[in-house]
């Protein structure tokens, strides 16, 4: 987020690693968002890429692979492209093999001979979550999680979530993590703090005096969280079917957009303020217990699910959830949370709805059966804006009232169509230092600690069958 002073350590040398560079994530969102942010001219002088992988690969071959995505991503590339190339390599092994790390450190040392410093490294993991530990335990063992120490340049991992597979796991993959790792070489991503618009919630929330005075239990009804999606499984069935709705987007997305919409005012615009205030919130959610689960709780799964590639035939796994949650602090007391997901649904629509209370007195129109309440809602994707709806007069001789927008949106602003993309930030970000928009520990454990007995009890709630293109009702 300080663009402003991280000029200078973005021109040091730097060597990106990517496990897994031909992969699902690799492909989608890194290799588009690296190509991005060489041709702004935010990747230091001197980087270099080495693509790990176990397909065995030349750099000629990993480099046609990386052009044709870039080509089919629908960027211009015109100008720059053989330059970007050319600092690809390509390192092929297998992730649990000690010698793939030796092969790996070759390939680095010999970008540091060549560029005669020892360039900092970034460890991007973009492979399945169980192969965390035992990469990082060779990463540690080989040496290559301390290459230049004492010399000057750092050595940073990147991971991906989910961090963990409920509260236990997360905890001793954290334990782990912190034996081989330092705190600040850590950056665990949650591409959704990457988004422009969930930045905004922060400048909207604490840059304006007109809503933080509204912005607690005693003028805020409820509020629902909604990732809908229209997408099915797109080739990962065999992970989701491991991982379910509640996990892949519930435990990080969802309660991190929670995080901004709820957190305290953090006073200053410093990572470690910021991240203690979203950590606060996500300890204070209220555990689901046994009692609560029925009337809290739903989960489903579309029809056709299990007949999907790579996805058990009797799966159970869940497509999608809503939870109805409570923050057990004053500023929330009884104000419920509505948190949404599902794939295969009839809208893809990312927003957060804020509905406030009714007015005490109304001065509707006599006969009038309204009672008004306004509602904001913070469109997070597609088409980013920010929608109040208020009641005003209806044009005409009676006194008729009907519900008026006064929106926001950024439509044709430049600065807005060149805005970073979510992974263009999060690699950036990474590369200059700044742990703003990555998940700290205290938040990963508060968001388990909430979904986990969610999960444990996820057999007491019954599944419901919904038709693929679905629009929920998630008023309870
Ligand atoms: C990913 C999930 O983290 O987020 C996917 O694994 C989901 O299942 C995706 O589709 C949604 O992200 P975005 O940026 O496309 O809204």
């Amino acid at each position: 987020m300080n663009t402003q002073n991280s000029g200078k350590k973005m021109f040091e040398p730097t060597t990106i690693v990517i496990f897994g560079i031909t992969g699902d994530l690799a492909k989608r969102k890194l290799i588009p968002a690296l190509w991005r942010l060489f041709v702004k001219g935010y990747l230091p002088d001197e980087f270099s890429i080495i693509g790990f992988a176990r397909r065995e690969w030349s750099d000629d071959e990993l480099r046609v692979y990386v052009k044709d995505i870039i080509a089919g991503s629908g960027s211009d590339t015109s100008e720059g492209l053989a330059d970007f190339l050319a600092r690809i390599t390509s390192v092929s092994g297998d992730f649990g093999a000690e010698e793939s790390y030796r092969v790996l450190s070759r390939a680095i040392e010999s970008i540091d001979e060549r560029l005669g410093v020892c360039a900092s490294k970034l460890f991007h993991l973009a492979v399945p979550p169980d192969l965390y530990e035992g990469i990082f335990e060779r990463l540690h063992a080989s040496g290559l999680s301390d290459m230049c120490a004492g010399l000057g340049g750092w050595t940073r991992v990147l991971v991906e979530k989910p961090f963990g597979s409920d509260w236990y796991t997360a905890q001793e993959l954290d334990r782990k993590l912190g034996t081989l790792f330092k705190e600040e070489q850590i950056f665990r991503v949650d591409h959704y703090m990457g988004k422009e618009s969930i930045q905004n919630i922060l400048a909207f929330r604490f840059s304006n005096a007109l809503l933080e005075h509204l912005w607690d239990a005693r003028y805020i009804e409820r509020v629902h969280i909604r990732l809908w999606e229209t997408l099915g499984m797109e080739g990962r069935g065999s992970f989701y079917d491991k991982v379910g709705a509640l996990r892949d987007v519930g435990q990080n997305h969802i309660l991190q957009m929670l995080s901004f919409i709820a957190m305290e005012d953090p006073q200053v615009f410093e990572a470690e303020a910021i991240r203690d205030a979203r950590a606060k919130v996500l300890g204070a959610l209220r555990p689901i217990g046994k009692d609560d689960i029925a009337q809290s709780v739903r989960r489903g799964q579309y029809r056709g699910f299990t007949q999907e590639p790579s996805v058990a035939p009797d799966s159970k796994t869940e497509t999608y959830f809503c939870i109805k949650a409570h923050i057990d602090n004053e500023r929330w007391k009884g104000v419920p949370f509505y948190l949404e997901s599902g794939k295969k649904l009839g809208e893809s629509k990312v927003e957060i709805e804020i509905v406030f209370r009714k007015k005490e007195s109304c001065l509707c129109p006599p006969g009038e059966e309204l009672h008004p309440q306004n509602t904001l809602v913070f469109r997070i994707q597609p088409h980013e804006s920010i929608g109040v709806c208020f009641w005003a007069k209806r044009p005409g001789f009676e006194m008729k009232l009907e519900p008026r927008v006064l929106s926001f949106a950024y439509n044709g602003d430049e600065a807005a169509e060149n805005s970073p993309d979510a992974y263009e930030r999060v690699i950036f970000d990474c590369i200059v230092g700044d742990q703003t928009l990555f998940a700290s520990t205290q938040e990963v454990f508060g968001s388990w600690k909430f979904i986990t007995p969610i999960i444990e009890q996820w057999d007491t709630v019954p599944m419901e069958q919904y038709e693929p293109r679905w629009i929920p009702n998630s008023n309870y």
